[in-house]
């Protein structure tokens, strides 16, 4: 079984992610999808909301397991023993960044390789910060993401709606 490592802050996830973690399937026997517990300093959404909506959006796709990390993201390629980490590279923008991170992932530990893998293009535009910005705006988002987290931004939004 040759598994790979799919960590992001998913805060929350994107038809983007769906469409990598789909992508990364062809390619590997099973696929963990990872919640970093510390990447972002003020998520919107809990840890243990994201890992619920991760795995309701990720049910019924066979070899998709979902966890989360805290710590060095090489430590968790060593602990659930998977051949590489994939991550997703929407434009050039997000090379330089991607490549640093992996350049440093590999100088911590050699046996850590990195797999980029491009979103179609109907996904190429999307990211986290700006649909939470478009959500809390009251924009629709239900094009980028998947319904559960349609339904758990509105929700996230009339509970933190200030009082009329
Ligand atoms: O979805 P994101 O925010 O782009 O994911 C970034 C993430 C979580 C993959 C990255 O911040 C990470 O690996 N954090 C774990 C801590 C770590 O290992 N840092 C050193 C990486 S060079």
């Amino acid at each position: 079984m040759r598994k790979a490592l799919f960590p992001g802050s998913f805060d929350p996830v994107t038809n983007g992610h769906v469409d990598v973690i789909k992508r990364a399937l062809s390619l590997f026997d099973g696929i963990i999808v990872v919640v970093a517990v510390n990447a972002e300093k003020n998520p919107m959404f809990r840890v243990d909301e994201r890992l619920s909506l991760l795995r309701e959006v990720c049910e019924g796709m066979p070899g998709v397991e979902v966890a989360s990390f805290d710590g060095l993201l090489v430590e968790a390629v060593r602990e659930f023993n998977v051949a590489a980490v994939i991550r997703g590279l929407r434009a050039i923008s997000d090379f330089e960044y991607e490549f640093q991170m992996a350049m440093m992932n590999r100088s911590l530990d050699e046996r850590c390789e990195t797999v980029f893998l491009m979103p179609g293009p109907a996904h190429s535009f999307l990211s986290s910060r700006m649909i939470k910005e478009i959500a809390t705006l009251g924009g629709d988002v239900s094009p980028f993401v998947p319904a559960p987290v349609v339904r758990a931004l509105t929700s996230k939004r009339n509970g933190n709606a200030p009082l009329a």
